[in-house]
């Protein structure tokens, strides 16, 4: 069984989401998805619109996603390759050679973006109609 492995906030969950979600399910068997919880985004100087727990839900009920889990910190990516036993590693390309160092437990993809959609563009759309509103 071919595992895939990745991780995200998923924050306002939209298009893009889901389409990394697909491709990323295509190559393989069973996707598990890391959702960071909020404390981590904390860390990270990055503050969700959606709690963790209804992040996670929603990832969780999409028919491409067989596992969800938190990722409460950078080094757990290690672990959980190797814990899970995880074939295939992938982000966005966004990312793109900021996991190489993976390629050194499974295989690392980096799959292209879904042009024009982003969390941080719907909260600037979200922001601006109402303050035209
Ligand atoms: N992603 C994607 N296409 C998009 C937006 C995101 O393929 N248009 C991918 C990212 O590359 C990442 C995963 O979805 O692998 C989760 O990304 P996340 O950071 O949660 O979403 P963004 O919309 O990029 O959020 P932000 O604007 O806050 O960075």
């Amino acid at each position: 069984m071919k595992i895939i492995l990745t991780y995200g906030t998923f924050d306002l969950f939209h298009v893009g989401h889901v389409r990394l979600l697909q491709r990323l399910r295509d190559l393989g068997d069973h996707l598990i998805v890391g959702v960071s919880t909020d404390a981590f985004n904390a860390k990270k100087g990055k503050r969700a619109t959606m709690a963790y727990s209804d992040r996670a839900e929603i990832v969780g009920a999409l028919r491409y996603v067989d596992q969800v889990i938190p990722e409460h910190d950078w080094p757990q990516k290690i672990t959980d390759i190797q814990k899970y036993n995880v074939s295939i590693f992938g982000m966005g390309d966004d990312w793109a050679g900021k996991f190489d160092e993976l390629k050194a437990y499974c295989d690392v993809v980096y799959l292209p973006r879904t042009e024009g959609i982003s969390t941080t563009s719907l909260k600037s759309t979200i922001y601006e109609r109402n303050v035209a509103a």
